[in-house]
C-alpha cells in the first residue's frame, strides 16, 4: 500500500519576544508518498524545518491540516500514533541528535523500545539493532554496538541516526539537511544510501536542503519554499531545467552543476516572517520586477497576493503573476487578506 503524508493550507505561527506574530508557514500544500524522494529547498529562514516539524506533529498549525494516509492528525489520535512510528525524522548529527553518553546500540534500540517492537517480532532486540545498522551501511554491525558517538566519523554518526530511524521500520523518512555538514565524498555516500533505501524498502524520503544541486541528484519531485510558502513545485527535471518562478531561477543561477546561467544576485535578505510583504511576497526582491521584464504585471506583483497555481498536484506549478500573464491564466490569488506590515 502506498503511504502518503500531506499538508493542506498549513499555517504555523510563532510569537516573538516582542509580541509580534511570525508566520513561519503561510498556506503550504505538499505531498510525499512512499517510494518517492521529494526535495524541499529554499533559503535559510524560508520555513523548511518548521514544515518538517509540522508534518510529524511537532509544530501545531493554526490553520490547515496534515494528513497521514488520509486521516487528519488533529482529528485522529490513531493517525498521530501511527505516524509517530511510520514517519521518522532524521536530524543532522551536529545538531546534537546523538546523545554523547549513549552507545550506538542504545541509540538505535531506543525507538524499538519506545514503540515496543521487539515483542511483536521473532527476532531479538540485538538482531533488530544489527539489521538496522547493516541497512544503514554500517558493517559488521556488532563491531559498533559499544562505541560512543565521539569514537565515530561524521559519516558514521549520520548513518547511526539513519539506522535509529530504520529500526522502527518506517514508511517515510524526513531528513533535515542530512549531509550539509559532511565532506563531499561522504555526502555522496549518504545520498546513495537514501536512494538505496527507497529502492530496497520502498521508503519515501523528504529531503530538506538549501542545496539545489543535491535536489537535482536525488529527488523525483521538488518544492521550492520562499517565506513560508511553496512558490514552485513539480517533477525535479522540469522545475530545474525550465524554472518558472524568478526566485527558483535566481537560486538555480548560482548552482554550477546544473546549468551555465548568468548568476542572478537576489537583492537583500529574505524578510522576517513578522513582516510579510504585501502582494507577491517575493516582489521586493524579484529580479524580473527590478529589470522591468515584469512591467505589465507590476501592479499585481505589488498588491495581489498569490498562492500556488491550481493544476495537477504532481504537475509543474508556480505562483508568479508574470508566469500567469504569459500563460494567459488567472492566478489563484489567496482568498484571505494578507496582513501588510505596518
Ligand atoms: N521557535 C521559534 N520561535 C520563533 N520563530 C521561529 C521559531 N522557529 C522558527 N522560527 C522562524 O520561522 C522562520 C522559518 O524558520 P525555519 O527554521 O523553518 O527555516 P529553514 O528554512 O529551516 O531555515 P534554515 O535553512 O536556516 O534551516 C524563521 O524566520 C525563523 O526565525
Ligand atoms: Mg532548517
Amino acid at each position: 500500500m502506498t503511504a502518503e503524508l500531506s499538508a493542506h493550507g498549513l499555517r504555523v505561527e510563532f510569537t516573538t519576544r516582542t509580541g509580534r506574530v511570525a508566520r513561519a508557514l503561510d498556506g503550504v500544500d505538499l505531498r510525499v508518498r512512499s517510494g518517492e524522494v521529494v526535495a524541499l529547498v529554499g533559503e535559510s529562514g524560508s520555513g523548511k524545518t518548521t514544515l518538517a516539524r509540522a508534518l510529524i506533529g511537532l509544530a501545531r498549525p493554526v490553520a490547515g491540516e496534515v494528513r497521514w494516509n488520509g486521516s487528519r492528525l488533529d482529528r485522529s489520535a490513531r493517525a498521530l500514533k501511527a505516524l509517530r512510528r511510520q514517519v521518522q525524522l532524521v536530524l543532522q548529527d551536529p545538531s546534537g541528535a546523538l546523545n554523547p553518553r549513549q552507545t550506538v546500540y542504545e541509540s538505535v534500540a531506543e525507538g524499538l523500545r519506545v514503540h515496543r517492537l521487539v515483542s511483536g517480532s521473532d527476532k531479538t532486540e540485538a538482531e533488530l539493532v544489527a539489521a538496522a545498522l547493516a541497512s544503514a551501511g554500517l558493517r559488521p554491525p556488532e563491531s559498533l554496538f559499544l562505541r560512543y558517538p565521539h569514537e565515530l566519523s561524521g559519516g558514521q554518526r549520520q548513518r547511526v541516526l539513519i539506522a535509529g530511524a530504520l529500526a522502527v521500520q518506517p514508511q517515510l523518512l524526513i531528513a533535515d539537511e542530512p549531509v550539509s555538514s559532511l565532506d563531499a565524498s561522504i555526502r555522496g555516500e549518504i545520498l546513495a544510501l537514501l536512494l538505496r533505501l527507497r529502492e530496497e524498502l520502498g521508503l519515501g524520503v523528504l529531503v530538506v536542503t538549501h542545496d539545489l544541486g543535491l535536489a537535482w541528484n536525488i529527488a523525483d519531485r521538488i518544492a521550492v519554499m520562499y517565506l513560508g510558502r511553496v512558490v514552485e513545485s513539480g517533477p525535479t527535471e522540469e522545475v530545474l531545467t525550465a524554472p518558472q518562478h524568478p526566485y527558483t531561477q535566481a537560486l538555480l543561477s548560482v548552482v554550477p552543476e546544473i546549468e551555465e546561467l548568468e548568476p542572478v544576485v537576489l537583492r537583500g535578505e529574505i524578510p522576517d516572517p513578522t513582516r510579510i510583504p504585501a502582494g507577491c511576497r517575493f516582489h521586493p526582491r524579484c529580479p524580473a520586477l527590478a529589470s522591468g521584464e515584469a512591467e505589465e504585471v507590476a501592479e499585481s506583483c505589488r498588491t495581489v497576493p498569490l498562492s500556488v497555481l491550481s493544476g495537477e498536484p504532481d504537475g509543474h506549478r508556480s505562483a508568479c503573476h508574470l508566469v500567469s500573464a504569459r500563460e494567459g491564466a488567472v492566478p489563484a490569488s489567496s482568498t484571505e487578506t494578507e496582513e501588510v506590515a505596518p
